[in-house]
């Protein structure tokens, strides 16, 4: 069996929303300190729906595929929704990843929390602050 999915390898060549937006509501970055990949997301939010969403990821081909399919899974969804997204469902969508990749698609899971947070916070927006443990404190990498 081939190690990625087509969906992987398609996101991988074809990535969606990659760039930046100059002017968006939230931006968050996040880095795996042990692989050195760094992916950024851009959050153009208006009445608390993702209206639109961007990427730049430095990172492996799993990394880019993840963030990718993130961004297509919460382009015009509720910020609720976003929130709720975990790496698990982003692995899913792309028809699954190797184990030893799991970790990749956490780089998508915590760059979207924290675009939202950085939204909030510039927005003094009250949020519960448990939605947002830091990264690779609480988190959990869920691997299946
Ligand atoms: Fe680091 Fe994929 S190897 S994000």
């Amino acid at each position: 069996m081939a190690l990625y999915s087509e969906k992987v390898m398609d996101h991988f060549r074809n990535p969606r929303n990659v760039g930046e937006i100059p002017d968006a509501d939230g931006i968050g970055e996040v880095g795996n300190a042990r692989c050195g990949d760094i992916m950024k997301i851009y959050l153009k939010i208006k009445d608390g729906i993702i209206e639109d969403v961007k990427f730049n990821t430095f990172g492996c081909g799993s990394a880019i595929a993840s963030s990718s399919m993130a961004t297509e899974l919460i382009k015009g969804k509720p910020l609720s929704q976003a929130l709720e997204l975990t790496n698990k469902a982003v692995a899913e969508a792309l028809d699954g990843l190797p184990a030893h990749k799991m970790h990749c698609s956490v780089l998508a899971e915590e760059a979207i929390r924290a675009a939202i947070k950085d939204y909030y916070d510039k927005n003094g927006i009250e949020y519960d602050k448990s939605l947002f443990p830091e990264p690779d404190e609480d988190h959990e990498i869920h691997e299946d």
